[in-house]
Formats: structure tokens, C-alpha cells, sequence
């Protein structure tokens, strides 16, 4: 399901006046009037994430936001307030209940819809949005086991309707630079990438009793308090999506080649007994609560042609941030705690170099179009290229550059993880969510 959407797939379920005369096989002249008309938008889940999204969506040019879903009624009424300060226009509000989404995306005004809510919600959304016949614009990770991954490829092919998970580490400055010097050759062949979610998250697990079951303890600020649960009862990587989106495009998984399988192993689980404990006395509940979660999880992956991954995921020990990069290929490697780059021939022999000596000649042309403006925009700017390509692909009815057989690939990572370190590290296959098509389909035009 690769390039432009066909008129015949994406008419098929499509309410919206926009899509019906947008298709991409219609003569230029066309495509370009519509280039004129907004993209008409809908978020669903406005807490911090979404609300930071609303706030650098409404920045872009030629989009609208005419729908808002929440279940709390202080955030829904607070990016209805934001949208309407921008846009003189107030996106009506859907709060009934955590299904109200499903009204949502039927209405005819609208492209697309962006999901920013809590992961279990993502791909009953994105599904819904699909089969309403909205692009799906959906946080990270976009699934959480094998059947919702496969549920969303299967909807997206059957509907015609393209799925982004929106991962923004894709589109950070230096990971585009290192796209560009991987598309140019100048590392060589790809042999190796490792890469971490490594961030101390102890703080948001809690609420200021220590307790992470108080339905009201997130209208006051109080962490991601939904995602504490998952460390009690899934042990693995919970969270691949940052560094294997990079990882993947330098290595054209599923453009070429693919994940084979992948074998993963956990630490023990001591940080989140040790916080509580900390905070609130070794007596609180939490403090001797069994989180299954182990502190820090390695995971390694081998794709079909011999490259090889290493994936962290260490969230619960007291350590700054760091993503951790590592980029490896026949003539040279990247290594980001270094911000550093080694090329033979070019650096001087076994000196690491500054990644900056080689930011001239290779910045990635989207950050040489795109930078100025992103830059004061959330994650170093990569939020507002992230948002910028996803609407580009609406507006321009074409597969977005990040589709839904990489959302199915990059967060399968975590089930296949779990099963992993459930069975003392055996190895397990990825699913071929292409059926195949891996073999033929391009590299990224991003990446051309
Ligand atoms: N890409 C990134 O860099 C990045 C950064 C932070 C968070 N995230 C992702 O964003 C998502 C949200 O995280 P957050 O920190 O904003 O959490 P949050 O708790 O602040 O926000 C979630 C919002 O969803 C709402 N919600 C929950 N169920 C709903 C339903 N059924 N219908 C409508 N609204 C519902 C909640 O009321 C809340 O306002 C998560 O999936 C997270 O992984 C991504």
C-alpha cells in the first residue's frame, strides 16, 4: 500500500467534501485548487501531549481545527479556548463519556484526526477515524499487542485510508542529519544502531500521596498517572517507538529489508519500590507493591539482511536523559553521548569529530526548509515538522512518510519484548505486516 492514495480506495468510506475531491489521480489543476482549501482537523485526547500538539498545529498554515474529544471537561474546555483564541472559530467539544470519539470522527467537516490519548485508546481511534475515512494521525506507540497491530494495517488497506504514527524523533535535527549522511553513503553499509528510551519518569507515576489510581490527580497536573499501571503487569520494552523510528529509516526496514526477530532480557525491579518508598515511607502501599516491570530492559533485534539493534528501555532509576544513539555502518559511526562521528578517510585516523563539522554539507533538506520555523516549537522543533509532514499528506492525499506498516512494526517491539523476557529471553519472529511487500517497496522519499 505504498504511494499516493487511489481515488477508487480512499472515496470508499470518505465523508468529507475535501477528500471526495482531492484524489491524487485527478488533473493537476485540481490538486492544486485544493491546495487552497484548509485541512480540517480533530484531536482526541487534550492533556499534555495533545495539548502541545494543538498548540503547534495551530501555528501551520491552512489548517483548522473543528472537533475537540476529551473525557475531563477542564482540558476539552481548555483547547477549545486555545483553538478559538487562534482561529476565531470554536471546535465543538465532544465529552460524553470515553466513546464519545466515535461521533467525533463522523462528522463531515473534518480530514483527519490526531490521537493524543492514553495508549490503550490508540488504535480503537485511529480504527475508528480509518474506518470513518479520516487520516489517522496517532501517538506513540500506535498499538499495544500483535492483533492491534494487525488490526490497524488490515483497516488501512481495506479502507484505503492512511495511518501515521506520529513519531517525532524521526524528525529531530540531528537524527534527519544522520538520515542524510546514511542516504549519501558516507557511513557506509549499515551494519549497526542502538538506541534508548532513557528517562527518568519516576516523578510521573505518582501522585502527590504516591497513589496512581486517583481519576482526578491528572486535572491537577499530576503525572501520567495511566501509565503506571502497565509497569505493574508488563515487563519488557514499553516504549520502542523514539529510538527505532530513526533506527528503522537509516536501515530501510520494510523498504528492503526487515526484522527478523528479536531477543530481550530485563533487570530486576527495584526503582519504583525505592521511590515510593523515598517519598512516603517504607509502610505506603506502593512501596511494597510487585511492579513487573525490570528496571532496565535490553532488547536486540537482527533484520533479514545482518544488521543488528540494540534497543534500552530505562525509565524508573534516577539518570539524566539521554536517547543514546549509536549509528554504525562500513565506513564510520555516530555516537550521540559523544555528539561525535568517526568517518575513515575523512576523519583524522581513530579522532572522533564534531558531529557540527559535517552540519553544513549534510543538513537534512526538510530542517534547511522547515528549521527556522520549528525550532521554537516542542522536541527541538521535531513536533512542528512531525505535524507539518503528517498535514502535508492530508492536504496532498498521499501516504504519509511514516505508514502504517511501520507503526505496526515499530510498536510491536513491545509485545514481542514482553514475550521475550516472559520465556528467559527466547527468541521470537516478527510479524511480516507487509506479507512481503518489504522486498519492493522504496526508501522514503524523505529519504531520497
Ligand atoms: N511523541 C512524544 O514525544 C510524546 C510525548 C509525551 C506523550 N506522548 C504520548 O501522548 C499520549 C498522551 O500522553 P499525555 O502525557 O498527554 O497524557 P495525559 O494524561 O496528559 O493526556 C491524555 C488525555 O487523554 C484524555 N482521555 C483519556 N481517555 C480518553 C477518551 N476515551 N476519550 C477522550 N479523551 C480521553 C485524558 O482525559 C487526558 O486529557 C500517550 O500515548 C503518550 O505516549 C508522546
Amino acid at each position: 500500500m505504498s504511494g499516493k492514495v487511489t481515488r477508487r480506495r480512499f472515496v470508499r468510506g470518505v465523508s468529507s467534501a475535501f477528500a471526495a475531491s482531492a484524489i491524487l489521480d485527478l488533473p493537476q489543476r485540481t490538486v492544486m485548487a485544493n491546495h487552497e482549501k484548509k485541512v480540517r482537523l480533530a484531536f482526541v485526547g487534550v492533556g499534555n501531549r495533545g495539548t502541545g500538539l494543538l498548540k503547534t498545529l495551530l501555528n501551520l498554515e491552512g489548517v483548522e481545527v473543528n472537533a475537540v474529544s476529551d473525557i475531563r471537561r477542564a482540558h476539552l474546555e481548555r483547547a477549545q479556548r486555545l483553538a478559538e483564541a487562534k482561529q476565531g472559530k470554536r471546535p465543538v467539544g465532544y465529552g460524553e463519556g470515553p466513546e464519545d470519539f466515535r461521533k467525533l470522527v463522523l462528522r463531515s467537516d473534518l480530514d483527519a484526526v490526531i490521537v493524543a490519548t492514553p495508549w490503550e485508546w490508540h488504535t480503537p481511534m485511529a480504527v475508528a477515524a480509518m474506518k470513518a475515512g479520516k487520516y489517522a494521525g496517532v501517538e506513540v506507540p500506535a498499538a499495544l499487542t500483535v492483533d492491534e497491530c494487525w488490526e490497524l494495517v488490515k483497516t488501512s488497506e481495506e479502507t484505503g485510508v492512511p495511518c501515521m504514527m506520529l513519531e517525532n524523533v524521526c524528525y529531530f535535527r540531528d537524527m534527519l542529519l544522520l538520515l542524510n549522511l546514511v542516504r549519501q553513503g558516507v557511513l557506509g553499509e549499515m551494519l549497526h544502531c542502538e538506541g534508548g528510551y532513557q528517562h527518568d519518569s519516576r516523578a510521573g507515576c505518582f501522585d502527590d500521596k504516591g497513589n496512581f489510581d486517583d481519576p482526578q490527580a491528572s486535572d491537577r497536573g499530576l503525572g501520567q498517572l495511566w501509565y503506571t499501571p502497565h509497569t505493574v503487569r508488563r515487563n519488557g520494552n514499553l516504549y520502542p517507538t523514539h529510538p527505532i523510528g530513526p533506527i528503522a529509516q537509516y536501515m530501510n526496514i520494510e523498504r528492503g529489508d526487515r526484522f527478523t526477530y528479536l531477543v530481550s532480557l530485563s533487570s530486576k525491579s527495584r526503582g519504583l519500590n525505592l521511590w515510593v518508598e523515598n517519598k512516603f515511607g517504607p509502610a505506603h502501599k506502593n512501596a511494597r507493591l510487585n511492579y513487573a516491570l525490570g528496571d532496565i530492559n535490553t532488547t536486540l533485534i537482527k533484520t533479514h539482511s545482518g544488521c543488528t539493534v540494540v534497543l534500552y528501555y530505562d525509565t524508573q532509576s534516577p539518570r539524566p536523559y539521554d536517547l543514546g544513539f549509536r549509528v554504525q555502518g562500513t565506513r564510520g559511526i555516530y555516537e550521540m553521548a559523544k555528539d561525535s562521528i568517526y568517518i575513515e578517510g575523512l576523519s583524522p585516523h581513530e579522532k572522533w569529530e564534531a558531529i557540527e563539522t559535517y552540519r553544513e554539507k549534510y543538513e537534512h533538506p526538510l530542517w534547511r526548509t522547515l528549521g527556522a520555523a520549528a525550532q521554537k516549537h516542542g522536541h527541538g522543533g521535531s513536533d512542528y515538522v512531525t505535524l507539518h509532514q503528517f498535514v502535508k499528506a492530508v492536504r496532498e492525499r498521499n501516504q504519509p512518510e511514516q505508514d502504517v506498516y511501520d507503526a505496526a512494526t515499530w510498536s510491536v517491539i513491545s509485545p514481542l519484548s514482553e514475550k521475550s523476557v516472559a520465556q528467559g529471553s527466547a527468541p521470537v519472529e516478527f510479524p511480516d505486516f507487509t506479507r512481503g511487500k518489504w522486498k519492493t517497496r522504496k526508501p522514503l522519499e524523505i529519504s531520497s
